[in-house]
């Protein structure tokens, strides 16, 4: 049973504790937030003790996972005070995205991680599906042959105005991750973005990718479209075939290339994804991964949506925010 505590106790912070809390793996023993309020109110909640301070915390219930649920600047910025002190205390580490606001803080936390030798996940919670999971299967099997090119877009609405990048840095690292996980490593990216009517950020976006491989994508973004119909679209092609990826978890349909019979997996009206929950599913998937993963002992390298996977998705949004400003094409370092 993994010792368990949670940083940062907002609606996101309560709900990593309420599945850590329904989780076979974990046992939550505390929760932690610098607002006495949200700290008190949680701990009620979820029946353990609050803490104020993360260090204080660490040193009194020395756990073995601790979920890092802070958010900040650009929903980035408190990642990285807590994160550094859990990984110091020896803690295996989920955190929520984006790993960072700031590249240089990512690749310290990824870099102290690896030097501590703990796991290090983040929360892309994306491609934690039966759904997403049988798509890169598929892939596996050879079903999509060589890779071609992927197409994906998220829409939310999120009317903050806190950054001019909040949109880029906070919402993409779910998509750019998903096509990281289909298509590897991004070598280069170009972006236009708009501001919205009434809005001052760069509230929707175009972004065209090349892959390492040599496969192409383009992925859109906004934060401009109001819930209540799906959010995500995903659609990747090779030579012999191409799958399409609706909503994460809800339908995945095989297209083989030459063939009109195609595959169609349906997440189940009874006992499937939705029914557990829909999005707050995707959530429970992946933190009950990690808490697999860190119980069998994976290597910290190979942990599934890992430290670097974040990492790597914040620098391909980084190089798109500087094609914004140099209205160019820039390489991803
Ligand atoms: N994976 C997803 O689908 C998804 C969805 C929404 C939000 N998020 C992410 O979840 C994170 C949290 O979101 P939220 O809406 O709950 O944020 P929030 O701002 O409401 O809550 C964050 C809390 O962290 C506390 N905090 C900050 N620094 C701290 C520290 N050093 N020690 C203890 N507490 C500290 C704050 O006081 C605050 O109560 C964000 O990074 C956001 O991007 C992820």
């Amino acid at each position: 049973m993994l010792r368990t505590c949670v940083i940062g106790m907002g609606p996101i912070g309560n709900r990593h504790a309420r599945i850590y809390r329904e989780a076979e793996l974990a046992e939550l023993v505390g929760v932690c937030d610098i607002d006495r309020e949200r700290a008190d109110a949680a701990a009620e909640r979820h029946g353990v003790p609050a803490f104020y301070d993360a260090q204080q915390m660490l040193d009194a219930l020395q756990p073995d996972v601790c979920g890092i649920c802070t958010g900040g600047y650009e929903y980035g910025s408190d990642h990285y005070a807590p994160t550094m002190q859990a990984i110091e205390a020896g803690c295996h580490v989920l955190g929520e995205k984006p790993i960072s606001n700031d590249v240089a803080e990512a690749q310290r936390m990824v870099e102290a991680a690896r030097q501590r030798g703990v796991c290090y996940g983040i929360n892309l919670n994306h491609r934690f599906t039966p759904a997403a999971r049988l798509a890169r299967q598929w892939m596996g099997e050879g079903l999509l042959g060589d890779l071609l090119f992927v197409n994906l877009a998220m829409w939310i609405f999120n009317p903050a105005e806190s950054s001019p990048w909040f949109h880029i840095k906070a919402l993409h690292p779910h998509t750019v991750d998903l096509m990281r996980y289909y298509c590897g490593d991004v070598e280069s990216v170009q972006c236009f973005a708009m501001k919205a009517p009434g809005r001052s950020i760069w509230s929707t976006a175009q972004f065209n990718m090349r892959f390492v491989n040599g496969a192409v994508g383009s992925l859109t973004g906004s934060y401009d479209i109001a819930r209540g119909h799906p959010m995500e679209r995903c659609e990747v092609a090779g030579t012999k075939g191409r799958f399409v990826l609706e909503d994460m978890w809800r339908q995945v349909t095989l297209y083989p290339a030459g063939d009109p019979v195609k595959r169609v997996y349906t997440d189940p009206v009874f006992g499937g994804f939705e029914s557990g929950g829909g999005f707050e599913q995707t959530f429970r998937e992946r933190i009950f991964t990690f808490l697999r993963q860190v119980s069998e002992g994976v290597p910290p390298r190979q942990i599934d949506g890992s430290g670097a996977d974040g990492l790597a998705a914040q620098k391909v949004l980084a190089a798109a925010i500087e094609s914004v400003e140099k209205q160019t094409v820039v390489k991803v370092t």
